[in-house]
């Protein structure tokens, strides 16, 4: 008799999307029945919307942030967007040239953001995450360095415009919580970050995507600020370091912010901040000007949400008990099968904070354990689907690697097999280490090339 037993259940550690219940379904519903049964908010939504997007929910974003990052509420501060995808486009196409602008990505990175710069003819370059969030030492070195071999008079590409500027740097980083290491950056960091890029004309653009998302890591921990940010964002220490930005500029600072991880990717729905004339300068980009903000009528639905409390209620009540739950399920399985084989796991408290939040695990495989023939020998022989650190080194450059390194992701499988698919890890582990082989790769032996499963 053969080998009767049967194929083991697939478990997707890789994917980075909520899980299906978690979706706020019956609150949108209500939301987009509020929206359509009332023509003062269907008729503008279902036209063309302002450039800047649908006013009253500018105006509910701005006093919901305020009300979680602290500051005073300006809707003027505030655009809405068709996610953070689709805004990193926009915000490109007004404020960067390829023959002026350089772009810096902490790695490891949120890699799918890079293909949005390539699509807009810029020159990437990684910076390591270094203790505190971003190796502040190296990038300064590089801004220097790039900075002396700058030509004076460049000859741009696009035609100056009065609603916007040249960035000669862009900076792209997910401070909190991020994708993929789970490392939020400190607020020492943060704020030596925003003087190098005062100094350097840089912008600096955070995906603040997964900020609300949030739990005590330990039982000592207080839960009753959890639904205030830790940490302001970056855009709000551009807002209040001295000396405070001269009125009417720029800034160096834009925070990109979505509802796909709270509300549902579907939505395709997000909004960026930063100081009242980017905002005005982003909402000049030409696809606005034609078509008018992204996602109008998604919006008008937004506001609902947001008006009605349901939204808050959805995080507070949902999200953040399920991802704690989900989180603290994962840990306990990482302690139990990985650790005693020498994994480590990336650092989840920082400062003296004992939080943790978004939806992913950075753990380090033990030297000599490769994490692409880990993640292929766990895919062909195992069932586990996990993404090996190599996916997330920025595109074309060597310089920061993470062979290693491997992203769980506790937010999409099915609660109950969060701990199977770190138990089996740890048997491919233990294989590795035994000196099993890798299996022949079947389509290429890369992980299937649906980029959409790596978010
Ligand atoms: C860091 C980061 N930025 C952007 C996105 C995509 O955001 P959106 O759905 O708003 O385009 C994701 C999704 O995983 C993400 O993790």
């Amino acid at each position: 008799m053969g080998d009767v037993s049967p194929p083991k259940k697939q478990i997707n550690l890789l994917r980075g999307w909520p899980h299906p219940s978690l979706l706020p379904t019956p609150a949108i519903t209500a939301a987009a029945n509020a929206a359509l049964s009332n023509p003062s908010v269907s008729t503008p939504g279902l036209l063309y919307g302002p450039d800047p997007g649908y006013q009253p929910l500018r105006e509910e974003i701005g006093s919901w942030l305020s009300r979680f990052f602290g500051g005073k509420a300006d809707a003027e501060r505030i655009c809405i967007t068709g996610g953070a995808s689709q805004n990193l486009a926009c915000v490109l196409q007004v404020f960067s040239d390829p023959t002026v602008t350089k772009v810096w990505m902490v790695a490891p990175c949120y890699f799918l953001a890079c293909r949005i710069f390539d699509d807009a003819a810029l020159e990437v370059r990684a910076v390591g995450e270094g203790k505190e969030g971003v190796d502040l030492e190296q990038l300064e070195k590089y801004l220097v360095t790039e900075d002396e071999k700058r030509d004076p008079k460049p000859q741009k590409i696009k035609l100056p415009k009065p609603w916007s500027k040249t960035y000669r740097h862009i900076i792209y980083c997910v401070p909190t919580f991020s994708n993929p290491s789970g490392k939020t950056m400190s607020l020492s960091c943060r704020q030596s970050l925003v003087r190098l890029a005062r100094k350097h004309d840089a912008l600096i653009i955070t995906d603040d995507v997964y900020d609300f998302l949030q739990w005590p890591t330990s039982s000592l921990s207080s839960t009753s600020s959890m639904n205030k940010a830790l940490l302001p964002r970056l855009v709000d220490v551009d807002r209040t370091l001295e000396p405070l930005p001269a009125e009417g500029s720029f800034g160096n600072a834009m925070s990109n912010g979505s509802f796909s991880k709270i509300a549902g990717p579907g939505v395709r729905t997000g909004w960026a901040e930063a100081t009242p004339t980017f905002t005005y300068g982003l909402s000049q980009c030409g696809s606005s000007r034609s078509g008018g903000a992204p996602s109008q009528l998604t919006a008008t639905i937004m506001c609902e949400l947001l008006k009605s409390g349901d939204l808050e209620k959805h995080i507070e009540h949902t999200l953040c008990p399920a991802y704690k739950r989900r989180y603290e399920i994962m840990m306990k399985a990482i302690q139990q099968y990985l650790v005693p084989l020498g994994v480590t796991v990336g650092e989840v408290s920082f400062g003296d904070k004992e939080i943790f939040g978004g939806y992913f695990i950075w753990v380090e495989l033990p030297k000599g354990v490769g994490a692409e023939k880990a993640s292929l020998m766990a895919r062909e022989e195992h069932g586990l689907i996990v993404a090996p650190g190599k996916i997330f080194e920025v595109a074309n450059d060597e310089s920061v690697k993470f062979e290693n390194s491997i992203r769980l992701c506790f937010s999409w499988e099915e609660e109950a097999d969060l701990e199977e698919g770190v138990k089996r890890l740890g048997k491919v582990v233990q294989e590795v280490v035994e000196g099993k082989s890798a299996p022949e790769k079947k389509d290429g032996g890369e992980i299937k090339n649906d980029l959409g499963e790596f978010r």
